[in-house]
C-alpha cells in the first residue's frame, strides 16, 4: 500500500515510517522540519534498506498541499502526525497551535476528499482524559477540559475528524490515543530530537546523565501514589509505531467497526516518576542527579491505559518493558553524544 506519512521525519513518525517499510508498505514522507531533520530520511533508509519519498513541505499552505496530492495519486492511506507538541509553548503562544495544528489538519482531510483518499489515522493523546475518576481508563471515558491549547488542539482535531466521516461518505478515521511515548529505535539511528531544554521527563533524564542539564527536577513527591510522585503509562516507541500500521491496515483493509474509531496506545501499566528513575539506572549503571521538587502546574496525578480494546479489536499488545525504553533512550542519548563531540 501507498501511505503518506505528515509529520514523518518525527520522532513518533521516523518510527512508523520504519515499521510501515517492514511491513511492504510504500512510504511518502512529508514534514516541514520545523522540529525535526532532513538527515533522519538518511536514518531511515540505513535501518530499512529503503529510501522513502520525501516532501519538505507545510500542510498549512494549502495551495502546496493540494499539489502535494497532486503529484502522489492512489494513495492508500495518511498517518497524520504533523503538528506541535509542547504543552508549556502552546500555553504562551495559543494562536501558533491552534492555527499549525488544526490547519494542517483541515488541509490534509480537504486533500483527502479532493483525491478521494478514504484513510486517516490521526495522533491523538491521552491528554484528552484530564485525570480519569476511574483507571485504567477507557475509550469511552469522558473527555475533559483541556489543561492546555495544546491538548485542546487535540480535542477539536478529533471533533473535526467526528463531523469529517459524518458529513462526507467513504472518509474513515482511526484516532489513536498515546499514553507516554518513551524509547528509541534498537539500532539507535532514530529517536526523540528535542530542541532546547526538554519539557519531557526521558529526555530530561537522558540530558542530566550524560551531563547536559546539572539535575533532574522531580515534579512533585505527594501525590497520592505509592511514592508520591506521578504516575504515567509509559510506552516503547517502537511499539507504538507498530500500532498505526495495524490500525492502517484496518482501514484499508475494511474492517473497521465504524467510520470512526478511537484506541488507547499504552502498555496498562502505571509507573511513577522515581520507578523510571530507578529503571534507568539499573539498565545503565549511571547514578542520576536529581531532587525532589513542587509539582508541575498542569500535570495529572496518575493515568494509565485500559489497552483492552486495542489488543482486542487491533490483536496488537505492547510488548517491550520499561527497561527496554529507558535502555533504549540512553543508547540514542550516547549516539547523540557521539555526534556532538564529532562536531
Ligand atoms: C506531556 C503532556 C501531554 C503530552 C505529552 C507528550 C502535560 C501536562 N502533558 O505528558 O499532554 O501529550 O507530554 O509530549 O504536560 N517530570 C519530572 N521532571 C521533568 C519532566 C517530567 O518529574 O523534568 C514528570 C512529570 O511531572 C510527569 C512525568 O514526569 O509526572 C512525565 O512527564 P512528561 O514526560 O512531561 O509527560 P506528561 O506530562 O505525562
Amino acid at each position: 500500500m501507498k501511505i503518506l506519512v505528515t509529520g514523518g521525519t518525527g520522532y513518533i513518525g521516523s518510527h512508523t515510517v520504519v515499521e510501515l517499510q517492514a511491513q511492504g508498505h510504500e512510504v511518502i514522507i512529508v514534514d516541514n522540519l520545523s522540529n525535526s531533520e532532513r538527515e533522519v530520511v538518511d536514518q531511515i533508509a540505513l535501518i530499512s534498506g529503503i529510501r522513502p519519498a520525501f516532501e519538505e513541505l507545510d500542510l498549512c499552505d494549502q495551495s502546496k498541499t493540494d499539489a502535494l496530492f497532486a503529484k502522489y495519486p492512489n494513495i492508500d492511506g495518511i498517518i497524520h502526525f504533523a503538528a506541535y507538541k509542547a504543552v508549556g509553548e502552546s500555553v504562551a503562544n495559543p494562536m501558533i497551535y491552534y492555527r499549525n495544528n488544526l490547519q494542517s489538519l483541515m488541509n490534509t482531510i480537504d486533500g483527502m476528499r479532493k483525491y478521494n483518499i478514504s484513510n486517516l489515522v490521526f495522533s491523538s493523546s491521552c491528554t484528552v482524559y484530564g485525570q480519569p475518576e476511574v483507571l485504567p481508563v477507557r475509550e469511552d471515558s469522558p473527555v475533559q477540559a483541556a489543561f492546555s491549547p495544546y491538548g485542546n488542539t487535540k480535542q477539536i482535531s478529533e471533533e473535526i475528524l467526528k463531523d469529517s466521516v459524518n458529513a462526507y461518505a467513504g472518509l474513515n478515521v482511526i484516532a489513536l490515543r498515546y499514553f507516554n511515548p518513551i524509547g528509541a529505535h534498537p539500532t539507535a539511528l532514530i529517536g526523540e530530537l528535542p530542541l532546547g531544554v526538554p519539557n519531557n521527563l526521558i529526555p530530561f533524564i537522558t540530558q542530566t546523565a550524560i551531563g547536559l542539564r546539572q539535575q533532574l527536577s522531580v515534579f512533585g513527591s505527594d501525590y497520592n501514589t505509592p511514592d508520591g510522585t506521578a504516575i504515567r503509562d509509559y510506552i516503547h516507541v517502537v511499539d507504538l509505531a507498530k500500532a498505526h500500521v495495524i490500525a492502517v491496515d484496518r482501514m484499508t483493509k475494511g474492517k473497521g467497526k465504524s467510520n470512526f474509531e478511537v484506541f488507547n496506545l499504552g502498555t496498562g501499566n502505571g509507573f511513577s516518576v522515581l520507578e523510571v528513575i530507578n529503571s534507568f539506572e539499573k539498565v545503565t549503571g549511571e547514578k542520576l542527579n536529581y531532587k525532589l521538587v513542587d509539582r508541575r502546574p498542569g500535570d495529572v496525578e496518575q493515568v494509565w491505559a485500559d489497552t483492552t480494546f486495542a489488543n482486542e479489536e487491533l490483536g496488537w499488545k505492547a510488548a517491550l518493558t520499561l527497561d527496554e525504553m529507558t535502555l533504549s533512550a540512553w543508547k540514542w542519548e550516547l549516539r547523540l553524544q557521539e555526534k556532538r563531540n564529532s562536531k
